[in-house]
């Protein structure tokens, strides 16, 4: 696999577009950068902003007030873009204001031609649009623009490649993401993904672990490995590994953390995967298993690679072997053709298993995939309506889950205050999360909260004794 790091070159644009960058606003510029979507998403815009700061940027947490605007966009569903364009023409006022502003697009949105041009033509306040695989090029872009040149694009398709080595501003100092790959080779028939973020392909052990007991050193307490399909970690590479391998390496850095991952496709989630998760300590015992569908012709349609008996058979497995392990799952209502009988395939799987957590969606087709030209005959109002089943089905089985919690004493990571002043909130192992008083001290320690009060969306306690 191609590795690519910042070149001399690159490190040149970076000195000159801060140079004009300082002549242009006579001062540090502000930036601000917002991202979209996954954490994969987040991730990128973590290195975005790594790059603003190498070239002499300060941040702000307001559009209004920055000099530089990047947004970091998401494709995966129409409403997902949306978004993106109310965010971009939200600007269009700013712009016409302070006519020395800077407006970025990048990301998976960008990395459609399509999408490109319709930048090019209907927003034309934009200055820079870069694709996920031009994350790179940022420094230069920006030194184009600034020093006159026409508003700049760089979109080209490409199998992508391996950066390394690029300066990151982590969003967090308790919580930290950590990629192990990219790309993904799956090509689910509705996901757009295979498009705009190329082949799959995998970190060297070595960077990973680097990585990680960097993370450790500097106090971070959650390490959460992401790519497109972790299961299939490895593939590719020239050293013998696989992602339970990968996991229990990190899994022996000495330190107080923990380790979740996302996101596990189940026709690459193995028995000797499981195992490890059973066995390292440190690995949660909550997993994100996407299901999609109770359907197994739905699951054919979908090219998904599982029925539903081996998806049970895998929970089954995870059950006898992973103590009080969970699960949460992805779920698209009205995939193309879906017949409500299936549909009802799906709400018996959900109460079935008992997820603790579902992301769920309504199908949107995206232009390029398979599913977009299938026969899509069920109107969007009646797949609201089965959505609406859905949920009501899933707020029940949480319901109960919750109030089977009160009473029991659960070890918690405090991440962040609670909007109740004085409360801090945090999150199980099986990423429940928990609301307590406590010191603002405690943030980023692991605690014991005895649960006395249970809503659907979170559990309410005491401390009860710390570690
Ligand atoms: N329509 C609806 N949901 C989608 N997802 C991916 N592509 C689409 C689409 N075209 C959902 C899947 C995936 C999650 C990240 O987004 O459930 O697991
Ligand atoms: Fe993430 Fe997929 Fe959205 Fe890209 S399109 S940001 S990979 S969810």
């Amino acid at each position: 696999m191609h590795i690519e790091r910042p070149s001399a070159q690159q490190q040149d644009y970076a000195n000159l577009a801060s140079k004009l960058l300082c002549e242009r606003y006579g001062r540090s510029p502000l930036a601000y950068v917002h991202s979209f979507g996954c954490q994969q998403n987040l991730s990128d815009g973590e290195k975005i902003s790594g790059m603003l700061a190498q070239m002499g940027c300060n941040f702000t947490d307001s559009p209004e007030k920055a000099d530089l605007v990047i947004y970091n966009t998401c494709a995966v569903r129409e409403n997902a873009e949306d978004r993106v364009l109310g965010n971009v023409g939200a600007l269009k006022p700013l712009k016409k204001q302070r006519s020395n502003m800077i407006i970025g697009l990048c990301g998976c949105m960008m990395q459609q031609q399509q999408m490109a041009d319709k930048i090019k033509r209907s927003y034309p306040y934009v200055d820079l649009v870069f694709g996920t695989h031009a994350l790179l090029e940022l420094p230069q872009l920006l030194y184009q623009r600034l020093s006159g040149q026409s508003r700049q694009f760089s979109t080209a398709d490409s199998d992508g490649c391996i950066i390394e080595g690029l300066p990151l501003r982590r969003d967090g100092t308790i919580k930290a993401n950590l990629p192990i790959m990219y790309g993904c080779d799956n090509f689910c028939t509705y996901c757009i993904v295979p498009y705009v973020r190329g082949r799959e392909r995998s970190r060297l052990s070595s960077d990973i672990l680097a990585e990680a007991q960097e993370l450790v050193a500097q106090g971070y307490r959650e390490i959460t490995l992401l790519g497109q399909n972790v299961n299939s970690y490895g593939k590719g590479l020239e050293e013998q590994i696989d992602f339970a391998d990968l996991l229990r390496r990190i899994n022996a850095i000495e330190g107080d953390f923990i380790l979740r991952f996302m996101t596990s496709h189940p026709k690459d989630c193995t028995p000797k995967l499981i195992d490890a998760i059973a066995e390292c300590e440190k690995v949660c015992n909550h997993i994100h298993l996407p299901v999609q569908s109770g359907s197994d012709r739905v699951l054919t349609m979908m090219n998904r690679h599982y029925t539903i008996a081996q998806y049970e058979a895998l929970i089954a497995y995870a059950r006898k072997k992973i103590l009080d392990v969970t699960f949460s799952s992805d779920i698209i209502v009205g995939f193309p053709g879906e017949t409500y009988e299936e549909f009802q395939q799906t709400l018996a799987l959900i109460k079935r298993i008992g997820y603790t957590a579902l992301f769920t969606f309504i199908y949107s087709p995206r232009e390029g995939t398979k599913a977009a030209s299938m026969e899509d005959p069920v109107p969007y109002a009646e797949k609201s309506r089965w959505m609406q089943e859905l949920l009501a089905v899933q707020s029940q089985i949480r319901e109960q889950q919750q109030a089977q919690q009160i009473g029991r004493t659960l070890r918690v990571l405090a991440d962040g205050e609670a909007s109740e002043s004085g409360w801090l909130s945090g999150r199980t192992v099986s990423n429940d999360i928990v609301q307590f008083a406590a010191p603002k001290q405690k943030l980023g320690s692991f605690v014991d909260v005895t649960i006395e009060r249970a809503l659907n969306w979170a559990l309410f306690g005491r401390l009860s004794e710390t570690k």
